[in-house]
């Protein structure tokens, strides 16, 4: 990478395609869920190393409950298992963890493990990796705008004041920079409710590869593209006037 380049802050992707790559191999979709499961440790390792200090990865979104009660259930044991089998390794490597979305709705066991790796990793400064479990960015939304109206209920803030810095303050992604580069997996060119306030000004990468085929090389590749772009936030680029 050249000097005048900029590696993105904040990487925030879509792992899709899962049920698609088991369903060729002729194998259940939780075949396809175990194989991405595997695919992030790779790529969060490969975030120091490309400049990338913050990534979040969408794991499971408001609308994935309409799925069948199999896959649903399947999910959540992956996640308590994923969680309970990496927290050391987690934590060694230097990731501090968070999650975002409606925890409340996931069941109890889960709550408590996602609550200690929390803990677990407060420390770590190293990669921040976010994982959006039961979110959605509407969801998000009216969940923020409901506690800002209390908070304006209660005398805590003042309606007249609010404004666009206002609102990020109680969303779920609070403490977080905004997102430079969304990447979507396997050819979808949607963004599914991720992180929609947030992604006002990223970029878009839309790949056709499958998640659970998504390696780290591919993930280097796409880093260097956005850090030969070019981005202005609206306005025009003072060193071409
Ligand atoms: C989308 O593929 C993927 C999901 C809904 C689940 C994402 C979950 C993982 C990658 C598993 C592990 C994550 C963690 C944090 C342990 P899809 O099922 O919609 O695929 P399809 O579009 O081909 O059907």
């Amino acid at each position: 990478m050249g000097k005048e380049q900029k590696s993105p802050d904040h990487v925030a992707i879509i792992m899709d395609g899962n049920g698609r790559w088991a369903q060729k191999r002729g194998r259940p979709r939780l075949f396809g869920h175990h194989a991405g499961a595997k695919r992030v440790r790779e790529i969060v390792e490969a975030c120091p190393g490309f400049g990338v200090k913050y990534l979040t990865i969408f794991a499971f979104s408001t609308e994935n409950w309409k799925r069948t009660q199999t896959e649903v259930s399947g999910l959540m044991s992956l996640f308590r298992r994923y969680i309970t089998k990496e927290a050391r390794a987690l934590r060694d490597e230097g990731v501090r963890v968070r999650f975002i979305g409606d925890r409340l709705r996931l069941d109890k066991k889960l709550q408590a493990l996602m609550d200690e790796l929390e803990v677990l990793t407060q420390e770590n400064d190293k990669v921040h990796l976010t994982i959006a479990l039961n979110y959605g960015g509407r969801d998000e939304v009216a969940r923020a705008v409901k506690r800002l109206a209390q908070d304006v209920a209660a005398g805590l803030l003042d309606s007249d004041t609010v404004d666009e810095e206002t609102l990020p303050r109680y969303l779920d992604t609070c403490v977080l920079p905004d997102p430079d580069l969304v990447i979507r997996t396997s050819g979808e060119a949607r963004i599914s409710n991720f992180l929609l306030w947030q992604s006002a000004y990223a970029e878009y990468e839309f790949i056709d590869t499958l998640w659970p085929d998504f390696d780290a090389e591919l993930f280097g590749e796409i880093v260097d593209r956005y850090a030969g772009r070019d981005r202005r936030f609206g306005s025009v680029d003072t060193a071409a006037e």
